[in-house]
């Protein structure tokens, strides 16, 4: 029988599509929303990591506008002041995925805490949760802030049982970014990552507990062995 007593989710990828950007990209280059958002996503990452590692902490808002400004530099593509702020603006209004609102309000109704552990910064996850008006399924976002490192330190998972008062083991972390997932299960949390593009885990010497294709295939796996 599980002891899973708080479910804290991961939001870039996991509830919210980062790829809903490639619109707007699209509108300011047209033809090339989606070739921009993979590799401004994919330079984000790199950034947060990479800063991370140098000790160099910026805003989870600065090296989106980084990413951004050097996707657009390395493919050629001028981009002004005005498109910067409307492309890093949208990164505000994220779309959640389409099964997130109803599957969340399932979790409510199980009675569990449920949680966002971001890299993002305080303002960014509250602007993409509350323009979202999804902001009342959570007892807490968390932000890295406090810590000034990005995920998947060790110490970013810990400000998930310091804010709920949990062991490690009692929260079960869901993730769709593998990189995530990998970092959750080495700190001790119970892992599920959503895999919903059929991809492959990374190889990073951690596998999670459960792998779902769909977030609203979790509530049934609640109070289950698995989580
Ligand atoms: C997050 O929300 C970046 O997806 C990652 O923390």
């Amino acid at each position: 029988m599980t002891d899973t007593q708080a479910i804290v989710f991961d939001l870039y990828g996991t509830l919210y599509d980062v790829h809903s950007v490639a619109q707007q990209c699209d509108a300011s280059f047209p033809g090339q929303g989606m070739r921009i958002s993979e590799m401004w996503r994919q330079k984000q990452l790199e950034y947060t990591w990479l800063r991370s590692l140098m000790g160099r902490y910026v805003s989870f808002e600065q090296a989106t506008h980084d990413a951004l400004v050097y996707t657009c530099r390395h493919l050629n593509f001028e981009l002004d002041e005005a498109t910067c702020a409307t492309l890093c603006d949208a990164y505000l209004n994220l779309s959640p995925y389409p099964e997130v609102p109803a599957t969340l309000q399932r979790l409510n109704n199980l009675g569990l805490p449920l949680a966002i552990l971001s890299n993002g910064s305080v303002f960014s996850i509250d602007s993409v949760v509350k323009n979202s008006g999804l902001q009342t399924h959570f007892a807490n976002l968390l932000s890295v802030e406090p810590v000034v490192v990005f995920k998947p330190d060790p110490r970013v998972y810990t400000l998930a049982c310091e804010a709920l008062g949990l062991s490690s083991h009692q929260i079960l972390f869901v993730s769709s970014n593998s990189w995530d997932a990998a970092g959750a299960r080495h700190f001790g949390f119970k892992v599920c990552w959503v895999n919903r593009r059929n991809n492959a885990f990374d190889e990073l010497g951690a596998t999670p507990h459960v792998i779902v294709s769909g977030l609203d295939e979790l509530p049934a796996l609640i109070g289950t062995a698995q989580v």
